[in-house]
């Protein structure tokens, strides 16, 4: 006979080694507080609507919260031949309170307990992502704030193109950083809805109230239809998309402070402690925190993939395979916690070389399109204005010098229009602080995007 809380029709136990397979003890246990505060509103509400009597609720939600102090205490450690941390919760009760424990899954089964305990499991987990987005925000602007005036070169496709600021090219990420905040509390808010009480798929001919157990463990309402409160896992999904965006967004970033890190660039210096050496070659600093980042992406990304795999085929109501979703979710969520965890200091701590970022912004022709609008500004025609700068940014090149030292003459066998004038207005500093437009790299443009960012970080 089999010593399953389930082997009433079972002639034979379980194989040892299908038990492993089917046992999720492993990765569920870590939901053994949100598992007990489910089993408790469950309690209170059965002994509210005379489904068991007063005392029995009582005393199993008083029992509950013993064991609870124990697991937490390690004094009751989880039995890890438990099929899963729901039934290891229930017997660890009914071991200490007998029959009355044994009264606790009235009116409910593991499919919508699963359910909540992921529910309140990530709700929690969740706000800690937002919580360390929100320490990343900070890293990022005090960075920004120093280099409002920190001339570097603005790339499209990695080749220099106009004049921007440090502190421009980092708003942009807390930009990104800033979206992911509010893709979380999205998600929070589309999955905060208690499945509690759909009890297998259909419901149950008990007179339970879910609104009871809802609003006892902080939902904002309950899922209305109890088939879908026991299948689907989209909000899982959907906190795994928004992971996955915070993942692509740290990616690109690490993948330029690395750049930006090699003697190729040299725009920053990363703090020795968070960087590492190599057991060969002496000279070497590497950026591994940044490249191990940029490599968690994509382990990230397979979690988002695996799991949306494994859902797409599997017929209403609850199957099997839909316990595979924990792994999935907690790796992504402890690789996003941690890669956001080592970014923010990681960022604070950098420090940036403005003289390398200054000499790569004289040296990339990235005031062309100024010198076009200057003489654009003149009475030429855009078109006409950009062909000739061109043939200028070739004589340069030739020249080997730049658009700053060519002398007057050299401009006025192009065009008479040239003067004086325009070695103001090809200067570095015009092009980078004139360039006034919402959004742009002024610094009256950075102070508005560092306030609406500081909101964020309240
Ligand atoms: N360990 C299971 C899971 O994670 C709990 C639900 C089991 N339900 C069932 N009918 N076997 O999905």
């Amino acid at each position: 006979m089999s010593d399953k809380m389930w082997a009433g029709r079972f002639a034979k136990a379980l194989d040892k080694q299908a038990d492993d397979f089917n046992s999720s003890i492993h990765f569920d246990c870590k939901m053994f507080r949100q598992d007990i505060r489910g089993s408790m509103a469950h309690a209170a509400m059965l002994g509210a609507q005379g489904i068991i009597s007063q005392s029995d609720s009582e005393q199993i939600i008083a029992t509950l919260e013993e064991i609870l102090k124990d697991m937490e205490s390690g004094a009751t450690p989880i039995d890890m031949d438990a099929e899963d941390i729901h039934m290891f919760v229930e017997a660890e009760l009914t071991r200490r309170i007998g029959d009355v424990g044994k009264r606790l899954h009235t009116a409910r089964s593991r499919n919508d307990q699963v359910a909540v305990d992921i529910r309140l499991y990530l709700r929690d987990e969740a706000a800690e992502v937002v919580d360390l987005l929100k320490k990343l925000l900070l890293a990022i602007t005090s960075q920004a704030k120093e280099h409002k005036q920190t001339i570097m070169p603005g790339y499209t496709h990695l080749q220099r193109a106009q004049p921007i600021t440090f502190a421009h090219h980092l708003m942009a990420y807390a930009m990104m950083f800033t979206r992911d905040i509010t893709r979380v509390e999205d998600a929070v808010k589309r999955m905060n809805v208690s499945p509690l009480g759909s009890c297998a798929l259909a419901g149950t001919t008990y007179p339970t109230n879910r609104e009871m157990t809802a609003k006892d463990l902080g939902f904002d309402g309950i899922m209305l239809n109890s088939i879908d409160g026991v299948s689907d896992r989209d909000f899982c999904v959907e906190l795994m998309s928004a992971f996955a965006l915070i993942m692509t967004h740290l990616s690109r970033l690490s993948e330029e402070i690395i750049l930006w890190s090699s003697w190729e660039f040299k725009f920053v210096e990363l703090d020795d402690s968070y960087t590492t050496g190599s057991s060969i070659m002496p000279q070497k600093k590497n950026s591994d925190m940044a490249e191990l980042i940029r490599g968690k992406t994509g382990r990230v990304y397979g979690d988002l993939m695996g799991l949306l795999t494994t859902l797409k085929g599997i017929p209403l109501a609850y199957n099997k395979d839909m316990q595979e979703d924990k792994e999935a979710i907690f790796d992504s969520l402890e690789t996003v916690k941690k890669c956001l965890s080592i970014a923010a200091p990681m960022i604070e701590t950098m420090k940036a070389i403005p003289a390398n970022m200054r000499k790569a912004a004289q040296e990339g022709f990235i005031n062309a399109t100024d010198l076009a609008e200057y003489w654009v500004k003149k009475g030429l025609p855009f078109r006409s204005a950009y062909k000739i700068v061109g043939q200028i940014v070739a004589l340069c090149i030739e020249k080997h010098t730049v658009l700053e030292d060519l002398p007057l003459c050299e401009y006025q066998t192009f065009s008479d229009l040239f003067a004086d004038d325009l070695y103001e207005a090809i200067s570095l500093a015009t092009c980078t602080f004139s360039r006034t437009s919402a959004g742009g790299p002024s610094v009256a443009s950075l102070d508005a995007q560092l306030c609406y960012v500081a909101k964020f970080c309240e």
